[in-house]
């Protein structure tokens, strides 16, 4: 895992827009997977701006994203397809055709569970997959106790995290208990994962899922058998760390590293 500790939450989507833009620069018909929640937010609008300003291109990428609400349709102002077209899609130039979420509204969620799966496949898998972090140290809506093998399906969500997510909801208003999400599994087969976890509500779940053991009763901490995972925090989400400034030195020395190789001397 590679540690990546900054002062800001601006500073993390900006170190996160760039892993994104590196890729699909390299890679124009990459394969992203995408997540939803606050923490990516001004990530995409960093790419957005990228976008505009002529830096990077979506007209060849595909993107599937992590989940989705059992019971909102595309329509529905909380359900993940419409953050996605809100937050993203609709304000660059992918094909909306490329853009994937699991139906919410399938009458047979199961097999929709399998299909997602079969059209991930199909695309080739992926190769940057991009995460956020519960602060009961979930993935996706994969929560503590779920399955490090999982593939694609429904979840019952916790009322912890119902609760969490109960901000973007009105009061009265339905919101959802079950969910379709990729499994844990299907996420560890991702080429790359870039984690983001801004504030100081992650701190613990931060904890857990770098220095705590794997172990189902925290999702995230099996990205520590992952060969290629970056988890990029600021100073809040980082404060529980045991070995914080061990991270950051070799963070500098990454950097270092890496002005060398582009030809730049210190
Ligand atoms: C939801 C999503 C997760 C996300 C999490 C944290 O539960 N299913 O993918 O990582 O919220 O969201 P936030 O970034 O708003 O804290």
């Amino acid at each position: 895992m590679q540690i990546v500790i900054l002062e800001t939450p601006e500073q993390v989507a900006n170190y996160g827009a760039d892993q994104i833009s590196q890729q699909i620069t390299s890679k124009p018909t990459s394969v992203l997977g995408l997540a939803t929640g606050s923490t990516p937010v001004a990530l995409y609008q960093e790419l957005i701006s990228r976008f505009r300003a002529g830096k990077i291109t979506f007209s060849q990428v595909t993107t599937f994203n992590l989940d989705e609400y059992l019971g909102l349709d595309a329509e529905h102002p909380q359900s993940y397809r419409y953050f996605m077209n809100e937050n993203l899609f609709d304000q660059v130039n992918i094909d909306p055709a490329n853009t994937h979420l699991p139906s919410g509204t399938s009458i047979n969620p199961i097999a929709e569970c399998d299909a997602y799966e079969s059209k991930l496949s199909e695309a080739g898998g992926v190769d940057l997959q991009l995460l956020g972090l519960g602060q009961n140290g979930h993935i996706g809506f994969n929560e503590p106790t779920s399955s490090l093998g999982s593939r694609t399906r429904i979840k019952t969500l916790t009322p912890e995290t119902i609760k969490a997510n109960s901000r973007f909801f009105s009061e009265g208003e339905f919101q959802p208990t079950l969910a379709i999400t990729m499994g844990i599994g299907t996420i560890m087969e991702s080429n790359r994962i870039v984690l983001l976890a801004t504030g100081a509500a992650k701190a613990g779940a931060v904890v857990d899922m770098i220095e705590g053991p794997i172990a189902a009763r925290c999702p995230a901490s099996i990205l520590q058998m992952h060969p290629n995972a970056t988890v990029i925090l600021d100073r809040d989400a980082a404060r529980g760390l045991k070995n914080g400034s061990f991270f950051e030195m070799i963070e500098v020395k990454n950097q270092q590293l890496l002005r060398n190789r582009l030809g730049y001397s210190d």
